[in-house]
């Protein structure tokens, strides 16, 4: 770094090492010194590369001390504390004309514009904010001899922003502007800006519209000496401006109207006036060529002959007149909840070769600018460490007050004495003000003048007649008094205004409110002083809500040159600036302040014992814990009455690290927290999912060990499907799961999730009990057997569903399965079975003994024995059964024993002995079938009745193997083909058509004495009785 950044360092201090440390850093263009907090600017005359993008980026959001100085440092600093401490900020500027203050402003606000928020709205009003300069500058900037682009208003910008610090909008009010400049100019010196900027840039077919020729020449208001400026380029700031007014919201038509009123003004400097005797003695002036006259008032929309008579009627007024008063002074109007950065541009201290009322104002004004500087920085500092019972050592400095006093006291003060020659009736000029300032104000210490009562400056020849001296804390000025009535009176005559306000022109109109005839107020307005008295009183109110940053413009040289340091010069501003005393105060002082509270609000988390919150005593305990424990050192603070100081800017920026690092540090842990929480939902989500799929999957592996019927091998497939997806989700529940368990924070605040600990463990309860029911099921299975009804005792209530649907399905796979064993063969044994069962299962009581025999068909072995050889070449068909059964006679009841043959036509009787064939019926001719519903085995085969057996009449029959020999008899008799199904009658009592005559078959109970068969006998012609032994 050059030299000392920061004058509070400076060692040794004095006025000469300060000079020379502004010098030594000017010399190597550092323009930008520190006195704490305060920033010295020295204009460089030339453009240096420190305002890029860069270097905005390189001091956003850092300390104030920790980079170069800069004007951005204090920028940042002011947008920071407005933004994040909710302090309303103000930006004081000053300095003398041609000190940089201007353009500081303007680097502060395109500062703030890129570093506050963005976005599509946000961007508008910044644009809005920053092309308002160029604008402003148009019409109220011009060339003096100390600053070819010096402003000739005094401007006050309230930047407005919401609680994200993003800008909302902004308030410009404007102070004083330099009127009288329209018409006449200072040797050296430019009218406004505008009017060079319209004739140069604007195009030819504009210039025909607003009547206007290119040549300045042809317009006296406009200086022809200094119309050209070097570095400035009129067409092209033209150009500049029209798209300003674009974004600053002008409408097209507008803009042409303030184009026209330009033009207006412009021509209003060409009109001449003769004076005309009249007859009455008088001199009366008229307009002496009018065609100015005739295009001002095609311009305007008035009638000539209106505004003719409205000149001429004040003719020599008119042409002298400098108007001159403040302009609107609209103060800013901030609501409280927004944010507002105020920042003031005024006009610079001035000392021109002939001052008047403008330089007494804009002088005045700096004067109350310097008293608020002197009170915020010296006198309440001082007076704080009093207040606050902190050890003190007074540091003298001049204050200005005296010097505010005299101008603007409301009895004596200068201003009160011009408000009170204007008022007072008689003749009132500009020497009757001066009498009475030198009787007044004589013994005032700061006015001089030739005839005040003080003789010691009756021989001043340096103080002519007509003028007063005032020693302003930047030095003496002297003010020629000429003029000052006038222009404090600020008069614009009646009948010009009513002429303006007839304009058809909608702009003239609305600046001319008071020629409205209506509302014609006869009441004198208040003078210009006053008005700017007043303005000034609200500006500063205003400027003192606020947290103050001061930037201090100093000029280097006189000749608006780049690398001159007149050190004469410099000096002087450094000393009528009071900067030495600054320094002093600073040095002495604390260069920080805050009450107990939100400083321990803002440090606390830096502390175990104040964070979240200090429960001991008081504040100012929980403050001197946190610094304690932070060690910092004893002679970096002081303890006042109700706030803590902090010596050094470092102390406060090492607790501001701190402050930053824990914040983030805290940060991280809710991070963390959330984090943790959100994660572990989602694993709870996963792992429930798991425990569902987990249940399907082993419901189905259950399953596929054991059953492959179909209608499974379906179902397998689709929860095959899902077991994939479920797959997938398990995977990404394990990788969760993983991650989760490994966090400190869930072990840490597990505490805080039980809640959902009792699911859980439901679930995981669920599962377990479902596994635990298949392998009890596995292991308590029942047998294969179809037969076999039983099935375990159901466990657990909600498997109820499940419990009885297995045991179905389980019942009919092992049918299945059963059934799956048959062969062929055995299968038409059961088939024959079967249908034995549905002829007689439940209608004879013979019919459970036989279904466990066999049923065996040949019971003679019919082929292996010889016997019945003959038989066999007998019958060609193959034998389905052979046995040996009863025929029963009728005569009594006695059965003779006989062959019985069963083949698939036919049914044979034979002699038992002689193998001789005794009946043979084909089967078609077998009617049906009788028997008993008891144990017996009597059976009545009825022929048909008109076919070829039934001659021989119907058999009656007996034989063990009753079940079998019907079963099978009908089963023969139903597979040829052309015949109905053979009846079968089960009766107690039937009826058997022997040869001739019918005989009915009765059974009855009988007792068990003849063994177990059954005994039939005849008990006449028509009856035989069977009786079955109860079993
Ligand atoms: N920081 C700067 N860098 C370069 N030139 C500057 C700077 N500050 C001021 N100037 C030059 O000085 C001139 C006068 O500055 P300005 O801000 O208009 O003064 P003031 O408003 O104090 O009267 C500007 O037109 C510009 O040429
Ligand atoms: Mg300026």
């Amino acid at each position: 770094m050059i030299g000392v950044g920061d004058m509070v360092l400076l060692e040794p201090l004095s006025e000469n090492s300060f000079i020379q440390n502004l010098k030594n850093r000017f010399d190597h263009d550092e323009i930008y010194t520190y006195i704490g907090t305060v920033v010295i600017s020295i204009n460089p005359y030339q453009s240096l590369p420190i305002y890029t993008a860069d270097k905005v980026e390189e001091y956003r959001n850092r300390n104030f001390y920790e980079l170069n100085p800069h004007i951005y440092a204090l920028a940042d600093e002011a947008y920071r504390s407005l933004r994040d401490q909710d302090k309303d900020q103000c930006i004081l500027i000053t300095g003398e004309s041609g000190a940089g203050k201007t353009e500081a402003s303007k680097l502060v606000m395109s500062y703030v514009a890129a570093v506050c928020g963005k976005g599509q709205e946000v961007n508008k009003v910044k644009e809005q904010l920053l092309q308002s300069n160029p604008v402003l500058e148009a019409f109220g900037n011009a060339k003096t001899v100390r600053n070819d682009n010096s402003s000739r208003f005094g401007k006050y910008m309230d930047i407005e922003f919401d609680f994200k610090g993003d800008p909302l909008g902004g308030v410009i009010s404007n102070y004083l502007l330099e009127k009288s400049r329209v018409v006449k100019q200072p040797r050296g010196e430019r009218n406004f800006h505008i009017f060079y900027q319209l004739l140069s840039g604007a195009s030819d077919d504009l210039l025909k519209r607003l009547k206007l020729e290119r040549d300045v020449s042809k317009y006296n208001y406009l200086s022809l000496d200094s119309a050209v400026v070097s570095d400035l380029d009129d067409g092209a700031n033209f150009r500049i401006i029209m798209d300003a007014m674009k974004t600053v919201c002008f409408m097209d038509n507008e803009v042409q109207s303030v184009l026209e009123l330009v033009a207006a003004v412009m021509k209003l400097g060409n009109i001449e006036f003769k004076s005309e005797s009249r007859v009455n003695g008088f001199d009366e002036s008229r307009v002496e060529d009018n065609n100015d006259l005739k295009e001002i008032c095609e311009l305007l929309g008035i009638e000539q002959i209106v505004l003719e008579r409205a000149f001429s009627s004040r003719t020599l007024e008119a042409k002298q007149e400098k108007v001159s008063t403040t302009l609107n002074v609209a103060q800013a109007q901030t609501k409280q909840s927004k944010k507002v950065m105020g920042v003031l541009d005024i006009y610079g201290f001035e000392i021109f070769e002939n001052n008047s009322f403008e330089q007494f104002i804009i002088n005045y004004c700096n004067e109350k600018l310097q008293q608020i500087f002197i009170d915020l920085t010296l006198h309440e500092e001082q007076e704080e460490y009093i207040r606050e019972g902190i050890e003190w050592k007074n540091i003298e400095y001049f204050n200005n007050a005296v010097i505010c006093d005299l101008i603007e006291n409301n009895n004596k003060g200068i201003l009160a004495m011009l408000d009170d020659e204007c008022l007072r009736p008689g003749t009132v000029t500009d020497e009757t003000f001066l009498d009475k300032l030198n009787t007044v104000c004589a013994g005032h210490h700061h006015f001089e003048s030739r005839h005040c009562t003080n003789s010691q400056f009756l021989t001043d020849h340096t103080l002519p007649h007509n003028c007063f001296r005032i020693q302003h804390y930047a030095g003496k000025v002297l003010y020629c008094v000429e003029g000052f009535v006038d222009k404090n009176n600020d008069l614009l005559y009646r009948d010009l205004s009513q002429a303006m306000y007839k304009a058809r022109h909608p702009l003239i109109k609305l600046l001319f409110p008071e020629g409205d005839p209506s509302k014609m107020n006869l009441k004198r307005p208040p003078t210009a002083g006053f008005q700017f008295r007043a303005s000034v009183g609200t500006l500063m109110k205003n400027l003192q809500t606020k947290n103050p940053n001061y930037i201090r413009c100093i000029k280097p040289n006189d000749k608006k040159a780049a690398r001159i340091f007149t050190e004469t010069l410099v000096r002087h501003q450094v000393r009528y600036l009071g900067l030495m005393e600054n320094v002093r105060v600073r040095r002495a002082g604390y260069a920080f302040r805050q009450l107990y509270k939100p400083c321990l609000e803002r440090y606390k988390m830096l502390c175990q014992q104040t964070w979240p919150h200090w429960r001991g005593p008081a504040r100012y305990n929980g403050v001197e814990m946190l610094l304690n424990s932070l060690q910092v050192p004893k002679e970096e603070f002081c303890y006042g009455c109700s706030k803590i100081f902090i010596r050094n800017p470092k102390t406060l920026f090492a607790l501001e690290k701190k402050r930053r690092e824990c914040l983030e540090v805290l940060a991280a842990v809710i991070q963390k927290i959330y984090r943790g929480w959100k994660q572990r939902k989602h694993f709870l989500l996963m792992k429930k999912s798991q425990v569902v799929v987990a249940a399907w999957y082993r419901r189905y592996n259950e399953q596929h060990n054991e059953l492959t019927t179909s209608h499974f091998f379906l179902q397998s497939r689709k929860i095959l499907r899902e077991l994939k997806h479920q797959k997938q989700c398990i995977e990404a529940a394990t990788t969760i799961s993983a991650y989760w368990h490994g966090t400190k924070v869930r072990r840490e605040y597990r505490k805080y999730f039980r809640a959902s600990a009792g699911k859980k463990i439901y679930d995981f309860t669920v599962k377990r009990t479902i596994q635990k029911y298949f392998l009890d099921l596995k292991k308590k299975i029942p047998s294969m057997s179809p037969i076999d009804k039983t099935w375990p005792p159901q466990p657990y209530q909600f498997l109820e569903g499940t419990h009885k649907e297995l045991g179905r399905i389980f019942h009919l796979w092992r049918c299945k399965k059963y059934r799956d064993q048959f062969t062929e063969q055995k299968k038409a044994i059961y088939e024959e079975k079967l249908d034995a069962s549905t002829i007689f299962k439940d209608k004879k009581a013979l019919y459970p003994g036989s279904v466990s025999q066999p049923f065996k068909g040949d019971y003679l072995e019919i082929n292996q024995n010889p016997k019945y050889s003959k038989l066999k070449g007998l019958l060609e068909e193959k034998v389905i059964l052979a046995d040996v059964v009863h025929k029963i006679n009728r005569a009594n009841g006695k059965g003779t024993a006989r062959l019985f043959l069963l083949t698939k036509k036919h049914f044979v009787l034979a002699d038992l002995k002689s193998v001789q064939i005794k009946a043979t019926v084909p089967l078609p001719d077998l009617a049906s079938v009788a028997v008993s519903s008891q144990s017996d085995g009597f059976f009545a085969l009825k022929i048909k009745e008109g076919s070829a057996s039934a001659a021989k009449g119907d058999f009656l029959l007996s034989s063990e193997r009753l079940i079998e020999i019907i079963t099978k008899l009908l089963r023969a008799g139903t597979h040829t083909a052309e015949r109905s199904e053979i009846n079968v009658d089960i009766s107690d009592e039937f009826v058997v058509h022997f040869k001739q005559d019918k005989v009915c078959v009765k059974f009855i109970q009988g007792s068990s004495k003849n063994g177990n068969s059954a005994a039939c006998k005849r008990k006449n012609n028509r009856l035989l009785e069977v009786s079955v032994p109860s079993s």
